[in-house]
């Protein structure tokens, strides 16, 4: 499988991209190609709502008119088979460079036609309270709230607090390695 990580921390050696680099460690291991992406290094700007009402072209189109790292980032979800995010939690909540993100690909995806290659794609989501370790599980319920709505699968979300971060670093190795019988795991 393709798998595409995306990483709402700056630092590529802190405790949210260990916990990325955990899974993507595991899937490597069994065989699957994965690409990295930190969020903040990239250019992803906050929706502008362009117009009086709140939408944009985001509604008739399923594109966003900001001329950004977005749409490439889009596109790499689409091509890949499965998405693993990993987010710093912040106020017990999404860091803003996911939260931005994810805020303007929940409204493209509005669209049918933009649903292509997200709809339905197995996704895991990792919340890291790496500061007092609280707030992962309010995180990880925004995860599941925000990618449902862009209309990943959510296969699971792991919640992790910096007093638990070794131990969730082997589960989430374990998470990867799996990563193929999760994306084939049926609802019903
Ligand atoms: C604005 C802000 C808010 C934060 N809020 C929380 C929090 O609610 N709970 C927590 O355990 N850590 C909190 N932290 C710490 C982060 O979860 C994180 O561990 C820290 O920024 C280190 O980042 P890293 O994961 O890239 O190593 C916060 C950090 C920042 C910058």
């Amino acid at each position: 499988m393709k798998i595409i990580s995306i990483v709402g921390s700056r630092s590529e050696k802190g405790q949210t991209a260990r916990a990325g680099q955990a899974f993507v460690k595991g899937a490597r291991g069994a065989g699957h190609e994965v690409k990295e992406h930190y969020l903040p290094k990239m250019h992803i700007e906050r929706c502008r709502q362009c117009e009086n009402n709140g939408w944009g072209i985001c509604r008739s189109e399923g594109k966003c008119i900001i001329e950004d790292d977005f749409a490439a980032l889009v596109d790499g979800i689409r091509s890949a088979d499965f998405a693993v995010f990993a987010n710093p939690v912040y106020f017990g909540d999404l860091s803003e460079s996911l939260k931005t993100f994810l805020d303007r690909l929940r409204r493209i995806t509005r669209v049918e036609a933009a649903t292509k290659g997200i709809a339905g794609k197995p996704a895991v989501g990792i919340s890291v309270a790496g500061g007092g370790g609280g707030g992962a599980a309010l995180c990880s319920l925004s995860m599941e709230k925000v990618l449902s709505t862009c209309g990943f699968k959510v296969v699971d979300l792991v919640p992790v607090r910096r007093q638990n971060l070794a131990v969730k670093l082997d589960i989430l190795e374990m998470t990867g390695t799996h990563a193929a019988d999760y994306a084939a795991s049926k609802d019903e």
